[in-house]
Formats: structure tokens, C-alpha cells, sequence
């Protein structure tokens, strides 16, 4: 430890701390702007000057390290002049906007020039005149007046979301932020720069002029769109969402969300919800009290029956499902993995996202971070830039945006059992990392397979994180929403279904577009005699239900995700809530003739799920049988955008138009080439054509309307007549 003086302050801290945040441990301020605890420090304000014993001039605080026997002053009469002086300067160019900027009473410079201005300018000219709300991109908007030029958030993209789409323009006195030439500002990361900018030089479009902060309640949230689980807060007003920003995790996302968690409310209070439950009487779904919802749920999953999905859903619901599957229907017939996932817990040590930061090799196996977990991408990019050695095993090639080495194969589970044997250079480095870290994207019993003898092979740590699935997979796991000894698993349901040996069915917050097989899903469709839905927004699989039963959104109620360390993540109610929706977990209490409340069901929760809730590092297991209902000869990959029981007028603007890739030799058998427009089913999607796919395979992303039946068609080879263009 280093021992300094701070202000009279006898401060003891650690090698290689900033004098900055050795002030903070005493509880002394240095004001700052261009300074972020999650981004290198540059020095560019001078805000934090300070006086250190024997050094001539001022020096700043975010840069410079503390040495042993130090003697700093924050409070002497030239410090304090040179943040008058800093205030000075600044105010001299900021516009003034104050009464109207969304910044507005969380802004760092109104709070500094309150604290360290002077109340006289010593500048009389006049003000610059520059950009004014210039759309950035669809979520960001630009004021170059307001601007700083702290670089925070041109360091952010460039260095922690490795997209350089801001830059600096012109020079000296001129110089400028905006977009680099010829781009638009449409990163997945960009609502970060909104959270980390000082002033209100970059703000929220669809936040713009809704409320001041002092309006506004904040509530503790987790994101539920991937399986990272990001901390985020609500900000509310009146019970309405308003906002949502990132709260800093040092375990989980370090202050980062992407920006389908940031944006990715607006089917709370904008797209139409399920408000009543629906009864279907004489053909027509009719609106009942949830009584009789519960009887003809009830009365209907009798019989040979099913459950579905539960992967969007609280660890509490998911906990009181299967008991009521079990004890109530007396059912093995369950499966959460209705979108193609083999687990969601490792088959062995289960990784920590921290991991990350330690490890010496990343094995990422068929792993697409972008489109998966994307704060996860963030994080690893920042162990990449410093050489840390993360290698990509996949047949694609465009799965990890950063310097990374690539292993293209055919067949994963063999190659990472050569790696396992350490064969070649990266077999080698396996077996002598003292710390390897594998990601998985969860799909491919032979794949976990090979995961789980890699870890018998290795000496030393050895951990896995399963990075595929949903929000809440990994409780649903381990809550026991797997087929049990007799019972089928998801593609088992649709078939027996298909066939007319399915009596009825349960599905739980999935719509059509969740199923990679849709042709199977219409067949099991058209025989089923009983349909519940329950969920969040009306669907096209609603359409078809004999109940429907409306849940809460996230943010209407309390509960746990459980993101893919195995750590149980609390959310808490805020928001109002429609109609008569009820919490997913009083549905399952309800059927399971419970009278409980929330503390209750936790209690019940933390009692038979002890380990989720523990600090220690949990163990995984072999994989449930069965799941994954993709099509043979198809790839499914997943992505976060996808709409589904979720949809989102905001995070629209910023998915990527459908695609469907072929193979090249599949795109040639077909006569297609890049580019060419598929109309089938209800929607379009262009081709894209890639040779690193493999031979004779389609692939799609999962949650594209009508891409399935597209799929479906290209993967059989038959005829496409009329409906390429
Ligand atoms: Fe700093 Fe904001 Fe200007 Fe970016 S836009 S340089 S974050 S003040
Ligand atoms: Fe949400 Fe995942 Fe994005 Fe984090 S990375 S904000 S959990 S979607
Ligand atoms: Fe230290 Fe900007 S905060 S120079």
C-alpha cells in the first residue's frame, strides 16, 4: 500500500491508483468532466488540477498517479483559481440552454459551475453558433454547441465499443464532434455515449423534452432481452417508463447496456398488451375474470399435455410451473427451450462474465457476441486490446468483432476435442493456460459433450458460460423446466402434437416467430384440441388459443432473472400496470392453490434453489435431453432484435433488415444470388450469399417474420418459382 497525505489526510491505497480516486477514498472531491471511471484517462479538461508538494506547476488528478509519501492540496488558492479559470473558459462558449436541455438538472457542468464558477464572465463576446439537435443516428441526437469536447464519448466507441462512428472535426477553436464521414451514428452501443456525456451535448431522441429528472422515480431493474443480464434503472413517471440507464456492476456490465436494453421498452405502455384473459367461446376469443381463465386453463390441461417455454419469465414463475406441472398436472412433458437451444447451464464449472478478465485463453465457441449478449462483447473487446488471447471456433467467420485469432471448422465439438488433446498451437496454449475460459453459444449435444471433456482434460481452472438463449434460461434450467425421465421435449411436444397424440398445450411468453420449425409448429397447430397462451402482447400464436392469460411486463412487477453465471438478479416493480394483468408467478400460485405473496413464493424460491442465490461459483451439469427444434440443414442463429413477444417501435429503427444466407453451392442449386428479394409467407428477406457457411446449409435468424417458412422452403430444394424478384 501507498501512504499520502490528501489535505491533511493520512490516505492509504493501492500501487498505480490516480490521486483522483485516492481523494474519493478519503471522501474528498476533485471535480471532473472529461474523466469516467470505465475509460482510460486522457487529462483533456484540466477541471482536476491539483497542488503536489516539490512539483512546480499543477498537475491533474485523473492522470497521475499517487507516489509514497505524497503531500497533495485540492484546496489551496491556485487550484481553486484554476477551476474558476477552466469554468471560465468553458462558459464562455456553452449556450446557455439550460431551461430547455434534457440535461437539465443531472448535468455535470451546471453542477460544477455551481460549485467551482465564479458568478461574473470575464467574455463578452459573443457565443459560437453550431449544430442544434441534429439527428445522430435514430437514438441519438447532436448539440456541437453544448459540447465540451471531454472525448468520452468518441473514447468510449472507439475504445470499449470498437465502432470509431464519432470523431473529432476541424481544429483549435473549431473543432467539433460529430459522426465520421460518411456514417450514420447507428452503433448497438450508441445510448451509451447519451448516459456518459457531461452536458446535454449528445441526448436521447426518444427522450427528448419528456420530464427533468427531479420528476422522476428510479427504480432497480436487470435487463430481460439476453442472458448477460445488464443493471439497469428505470426512470418513471406517473407509473410510465420514461428512460432507461445503466447502473454499474463491476461483476456484470460496468455502467454499459446496449441499445435494445436501453431502448428496448416500448411494448410496456406503447404497443397494444394483453389487458383481460381470453376465452374462446363459439370460435370467438371472449374477455373473462381470471376465475374462469383459470378453470378452462385448468380443464384443459387434462390428458395427455405439454408446457412450453418460460425462458422470458421470473425465476419465481418458472419455479412455480414446474411444481405445477408436476404436482398439479402431473406432466413430464416441459421444455423451455423452444428457441434452438441445447442448455443453458454448462455442462461443467460455470464461468463468471469477471472471468473474463483473468483468463489467459477465450475459447468462444460458435459464438456471435453482437447479436447475443452484447455487453459481453464489450467486455471481452476491452481483455483484446491488451493481447489477452481469445480465439473464435466456429465455421463463420464474422462472429467476434475484435482482434481476436479464428479456428474455421466444420465441426466444433471434434476440434475442440483436438484442442482438448493439445493439438496445434491453440491445443498447446489450452493446456497451459492456468486459466481458460470457454463460451458457448448452447446449441449442440455434441458440442457439450466435448466441453465437458475438455474440462476433464485440463489441470487447473477451467469455466464455461453458456451465451445463447434468453434473459432467463439458465433459472428455467434450474428450475427444472426440462423434459423429466419420460417426458418429451419441445420438438417431441410438436410432434406428438402434430401426429394427435397431444392433448394440450401450455406455452408460456413465446410467439411463432420463437419456433425455428414453423412448418412443424402449424402442423401441431391444426391438431392440438387445447391451446393456452399466456404472455405480454397479442400474437399470432394468441390468435389460435383457447385461453389467453396476460402476464406483466418486467417492469410491472418484482422477480429474479438469472443471467448466465447461474446469479439470481432481482428486478422491482414500477410501472403501472394495464388492465388486469397479473404477476407471472401469481398465475402459477393461483393454479397451484396457493395463497401466496411474493415474499412467500421468494422465500419457497431461495429455500429449493439455494445455489442460484449464493456468492459462490456454481456447477453445471450434463445437458437436459433432447431440445433444439431447428431444421436439418438450416443454422439458426439468434440475435437479441428479434421482436417477438417483446416488440419494440424504438428498437426498430436500429435492427438489421432480415436476411437469409445461403452456401454457396445451396445459392447455385437454387438459382439465387446476393441480393435477391425471397417473398414468402408474410414477409421479405433479402439473400446473402457466404462461403464460410457450410456445404448445402440455409441460415437465418430466429424471430424474422416469415423467414421460417422461407427456410423451410430453400432447405427442401423445391421450386421458387415467382417468389424471387
Ligand atoms: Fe464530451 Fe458530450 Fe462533447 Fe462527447 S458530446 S465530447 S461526451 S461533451
Ligand atoms: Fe440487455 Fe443483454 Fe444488452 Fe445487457 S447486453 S443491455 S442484458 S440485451
Ligand atoms: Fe482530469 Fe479532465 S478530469 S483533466
Amino acid at each position: 500500500m501507498i501512504s499520502l497525505t490528501i489535505d491533511g489526510r493520512e490516505v492509504q491505497v493501492e500501487p498505480g491508483t490516480l490521486i483522483l480516486n485516492a481523494a474519493r477514498q478519503a471522501g474528498i472531491e476533485i471535480p471532473v468532466f472529461c474523466y469516467h471511471p470505465r475509460l482510460a484517462s486522457v487529462g483533456a479538461c484540466r477541471m482536476c488540477l491539483v497542488r503536489v508538494e516539490k512539483m512546480p506547476k499543477l498537475v491533474p488528478a485523473c492522470t497521475t498517479p499517487v507516489a509514497e509519501g505524497m503531500v497533495v492540496r485540492t484546496d489551496t488558492d491556485d487550484v481553486m483559481q484554476s477551476h474558476e479559470g477552466v469554468m471560465d473558459f468553458l462558459l464562455s462558449t456553452h449556450p446557455l440552454d439550460c431551461p430547455i436541455c434534457d440535461a437539465g438538472g443531472e448535468c455535470e457542468l451546471q453542477d460544477n459551475a455551481m460549485r467551482y464558477g465564479s458568478n461574473q464572465s470575464r467574455f463578452a463576446e459573443p457565443k459560437r453558433h453550431l449544430k442544434k439537435a441534429a439527428e445522430l443516428g435514430p437514438m441519438v441526437e447532436l448539440d456541437q454547441e453544448r459540447c465540451i469536447l471531454c472525448l468520452r464519448c468518441i473514447r468510449f466507441m472507439r475504445e470499449e465499443a470498437g465502432d470509431p462512428a464519432l470523431t473529432l472535426h476541424e481544429r483549435g477553436n473549431h473543432t467539433v464532434v460529430d459522426v465520421a464521414e460518411g456514417r450514420t451514428f447507428d452503433s448497438i452501443f450508441a445510448g451509451n455515449t447519451i448516459q456518459i456525456c457531461p452536458v446535454g451535448a449528445l441526448t436521447s431522441r426518444p427522450y427528448r423534452f419528456k420530464a427533468r429528472p427531479w420528476d422522476l422515480d428510479e427504480v432497480d431493474s436487470i435487463c430481460p432481452h439476453c442472458p448477460v443480464g445488464c443493471h439497469m434503472a428505470l426512470s418513471l413517471r406517473h407509473g410510465d417508463v420514461l428512460r432507461i440507464q445503466s447502473r454499474d456492476s463491476d461483476e456484470v456490465n460496468w455502467g454499459w447496456l446496449c441499445d435494445r436494453g436501453r431502448f428496448g421498452y416500448g411494448f410496456v405502455h406503447q404497443g397494444p398488451r394483453l389487458t383481460r384473459p381470453l376465452v374462446r367461446r363459439d370460435g370467438e376469443q371472449v374477455p373473462v375474470d381470471w376465475r374462469e381463465a383459470i378453470a378452462v386453463l385448468r380443464r384443459g390441461m387434462t390428458g395427455t399435455v405439454g408446457a412450453l417455454g418460460g425462458g422470458r419469465v421470473s425465476l419465481e414463475a418458472q419455479y412455480l410451473m414446474r411444481r405445477w406441472l408436476q404436482e398439479g398436472v402431473g406432466t413430464a412433458h416441459v421444455d423451455h427451450r423452444v428457441q434452438p437451444l441445447t442448455a443453458a447451464i454448462p455442462p461443467a464449472q460455470v464461468g463468471r462474465i469477471d472471468d473474463i478478465d483473468t483468463a489467459d485463453l477465450v475459447l468462444a465457441l460458435d459464438v456471435e457476441l453482437l447479436q447475443e449478449a452484447p455487453v459481453l462483447g464489450i467486455r471481452l473487446r476491452h481483455v483484446a486490446r491488451n493481447g489477452r488471447k481469445i480465439v473464435s471456433v466456429s465455421a463463420r467467420r464474422d462472429m467476434l468483432d475484435m482482434p481476436h485469432q479464428e479456428l474455421a471448422t466444420q465441426d466444433v465439438a471434434k476440434t475442440l476435442r483436438d484442442i482438448s488433446r493439445g493439438e496445434g498451437e491453440i491445443g498447446q496454449a489450452f493446456l497451459r493456460a492456468s486459466k481458460v475460459l470457454i463460451l458457448w453459444n448452447g446449441r449442440g449435444q455434441a458440442i457439450s459433450e466435448a466441453i465437458a471433456d475438455a474440462h476433464r482434460l485440463r489441470q487447473g481452472d477451467t469455466y464455461t458460460m453458456v451465451v445463447g438463449g434468453l434473459a432467463n434460461s439458465y433459472g428455467a434450467e434450474a428450475a427444472g423446466l426440462v423434459p423429466g425421465p419420460s417426458g418429451l421435449d419441445a420438438r417431441g411436444m410438436l410432434e406428438a402434437a402434430a401426429q394427435g397424440e397431444l392433448d394440450g398445450l401450455l406455452v408460456v411468453a413465446q410467439d411463432k416467430r420463437d419456433f425455428p420449425d414453423q412448418e412443424l409448429l402449424e402442423a401441431a397447430l391444426s391438431r392440438l384440441r387445447f391451446l393456452a397462451v399466456a404472455g405480454f402482447v397479442p400474437s399470432d400464436l394468441q390468435e389460435r388459443a383457447d385461453v389467453v392469460l396476460p402476464l406483466t411486463a418486467w417492469v410491472e412487477a418484482d422477480g429474479h432473472f438469472v443471467n448466465m453465471e447461474g446469479r439470481a438478479q432481482r428486478y422491482f416493480a414500477g410501472a403501472s400496470r394495464p388492465g388486469e394483468v397479473w404477476e407471472d408467478w401469481r398465475l402459477f400460485a393461483e393454479l397451484l392453490d396457493y395463497d401466496w405473496d411474493y415474499d412467500r413464493v421468494l422465500e419457497a424460491v431461495r429455500r429449493d434453489l439455494p445455489e442460484l442465490f449464493a456468492a459462490d461459483r456454481r456447477t453445471g451439469g450434463p445437458a437436459p435431453r433432447g431440445g433444439y427444434v431447428g431444421q436439418p440443414g438450416t443454422i439458426v442463429a439468434a440475435s437479441i432484435f428479434h421482436k417477438g413477444v417483446m416488440p419494440d417501435p424504438l428498437v426498430q429503427a436500429i435492427v438489421p433488415p432480415p436476411r437469409i444466407f445461403l452456401a454457396p453451392d445451396r445459392a447455385g442449386a437454387l438459382h439465387l444470388a446476393e441480393g435477391h428479394i425471397l417473398e414468402i409467407g408474410p414477409g421479405k428477406a433479402e439473400v446473402g450469399v457466404r462461403p464460410d457457411l457450410p456445404r448445402g446449409s440455409v441460415m437465418w435468424r430466429i424471430g424474422l417474420r416469415g423467414a421460417g417458412r422461407a427456410v423451410a422452403v430453400l432447405a427442401s430444394e423445391s421450386g421458387l418459382a415467382g417468389k424471387v424478384k
